[in-house]
């Protein structure tokens, strides 16, 4: 506004949010039928990994994590599903503010969005580190460089959105 009626900006912003998660889905889908098809049959001693790490391993698991947490994240604060069953909480749209203070007041829901959060932190940490080797941008004189990215990038994300549950719960951001 007032260059663009506020629901084309935002839906040019969704339809593209949309699409990604499209895209990342079929990429993750795909990858998974290819892992399978390298090897139908499961290893039949522990492993004892060299080179994939918590985050790696746990690529399926935090993902589908970050895709419920979605959907939930969405009822939240976007269509209001479950404000209303809070303490005193009411969603209110266009009340952004008030609508996150309230629903991070029930410390259960907080408690949720720490731990997606976390989860989406470990994704982020092994996506950001994997995209470099997807695109064969793999060099001994930079590497060091590649994990400080992947470092980088989830504690910004986790740091930031974390900080979001916890100011509500600390009461240093209320209404
Ligand atoms: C604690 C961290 C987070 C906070 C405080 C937060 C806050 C919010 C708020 C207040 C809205 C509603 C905005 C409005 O009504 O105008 C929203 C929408 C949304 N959030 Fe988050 N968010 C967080 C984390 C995330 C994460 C991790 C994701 C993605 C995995 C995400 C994806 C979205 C999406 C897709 C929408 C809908 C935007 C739309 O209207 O199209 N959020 N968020």
């Amino acid at each position: 506004m007032p260059i663009l009626p506020r629901t084309v900006a935002l839906w040019l912003m969704r339809l593209g949010l949309i699409a990604a998660v499209g895209v990342h889905i079929h990429a993750a889908y795909g990858l998974t039928i290819l892992n399978h098809n390298a090897r139908s049959v499961k290893y039949q001693s522990p492993r004892d990994y060299q080179v994939a790490n918590f985050a790696s391993r746990t690529m399926r698991w935090t993902g589908v994590i970050v895709v419920l947490f979605l959907f939930w994240h969405l009822a939240d604060l976007t269509w209001g599903w479950w404000n209303g069953t809070g303490n005193d909480g009411v969603f209110v749209r266009g009340d952004v503010y008030g609508n996150v203070v309230r629903s991070f007041e029930r410390v259960p829901v907080a408690t949720l969005y720490i731990v997606a959060n976390i989860a989406l932190g470990f994704h982020l940490f092994h996506g950001t580190w994997s995209l470099f080797q997807s695109m064969g941008w793999n060099n001994p004189r930079f590497n060091k460089w590649r994990r400080y990215l992947a470092v980088g990038i989830a504690t910004i994300v986790v740091v930031g959105n974390v900080s979001f549950p916890i100011a509500v719960l600390a009461g240093i951001v209320g209404e």
